[in-house]
């Protein structure tokens, strides 16, 4: 028996990265993409919007809703990250107008609407941002909230940082919403810097997506060319850590992943820390588990996954 593809609502605020997790999901024939919400992150609300029209304009995605939520974090101003992807949050590919519409439904209504209609544990919530639009719709349901099979975040860090020397920007950016989500009951898996960057986006990489030569693969080489130049110069790293599309491979096949459970605590006020997820790794605390934390990967295997996927992109609409 084959196994159904998993049910994903990707929860994203593109953002180069987020842009590859839109077409490792979309492409995946593991993955039934059932919605892309979009968080005030990488850039403001109306940007990171518009990007996940433009990608899925290119990648030919036309039956997936895609919405809208929060324009900023739970309790404190946006900090948006200009200096990784730009003033439009996705510069270096220069985009056709997008002809994918936008939902007339916020993502938080969106969310609990897929969560309740869906049969209960089926779903699962895949965020690539700061975790306000989920804070919100657990604040606002409790109940249909913990209806998702599982919460697969790109976020946190055990030990880096890339906004601070302790915290990791998406916890960093709304960890109020990280705090509560970590909370929600809902089983959740980690996917921090010290799992991220073990895949980097080498120039054998970047020379396959440029000899892809379909739309879908001249989106991606440009978006992963701006990329690159802009992590040289910001934490003059080589090759560039692509985040968010590990957690679309951890629904896709776990079996790649090492794992650790442990408890996580998320830092709000710390003087030096504010935005750290406190990782237990020797279980000191004696506090009980609440995350599930991927801890290594295989990067042979995401990559032949993450170009299967690409290869199957743009969706032919019949
Ligand atoms: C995370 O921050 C964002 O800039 C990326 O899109 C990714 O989600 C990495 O810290
Ligand atoms: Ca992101």
């Amino acid at each position: 028996m084959t196994t159904p593809p998993a049910k994903i609502i990707l929860d994203c605020d593109p953002g180069h990265d987020d842009a590859l997790a839109i077409l490792l999901a979309a492409g995946s024939p593991a993955v039934e993409l059932l919605a892309i919400t979009t968080v005030g992150g990488n850039q403001t609300l109306e940007k990171v919007t518009l990007n996940a029209r433009r990608v899925c304009t290119v990648a030919g995605i036309r039956g997936v809703p895609v919405a809208a939520g929060c324009a900023g974090p739970l309790a404190r101003p946006l900090e948006t990250a200009p200096e990784i992807h730009g003033e439009t949050g996705l510069d270096g590919h220069d985009f056709p107008e997008p002809d994918v519409p936008l939902a007339g439904v916020h993502a938080v209504d969106l969310i609990l609407e897929i969560l309740g209609r869906e049969p209960a544990g089926t779903v699962t919530l895949v965020p690539t941002g700061p975790l306000t639009n989920l804070a919100v719709a657990l604040r606002k349901d409790p109940h249909t909230f913990r209806r998702a099979r599982e919460i697969v975040w790109m976020g946190g860090a055990l030990g880096l940082g890339n906004v601070t020397p302790a915290a990791e920007f998406n916890a960093y950016v709304d960890p109020e919403a990280a705090r509560a989500v970590f909370a929600s009951g809902v089983p959740l898996a980690m996917h921090g810097l010290h799992l991220t960057h073990q895949v980097r986006v080498t120039e054998s990489v970047r020379r396959r997506l440029r000899e892809m030569g379909t739309p879908v693969g001249r989106m991606a080489a440009d978006l992963m060319a701006f990329y690159t130049e802009r992590y040289r110069r910001r934490f003059e790293m080589g090759d560039p850590p692509l985040h968010d599309p590990c957690a679309v491979a951890f629904v896709i096949d776990r079996s790649i992943f090492r794992t650790q459970r442990m408890r996580v605590d998320v830092e709000t006020r710390g003087e030096f820390t504010a935005g750290m997820t406190v990782c237990d790794v020797h279980g000191v605390t004696g506090r009980p588990a609440n995350a599930e934390v991927a801890m290594e990967i295989d990067v042979v295997r995401f990559w032949d996954m993450m170009f299967l996927a690409l290869a199957a992109l743009p969706i032919q609409s019949s």
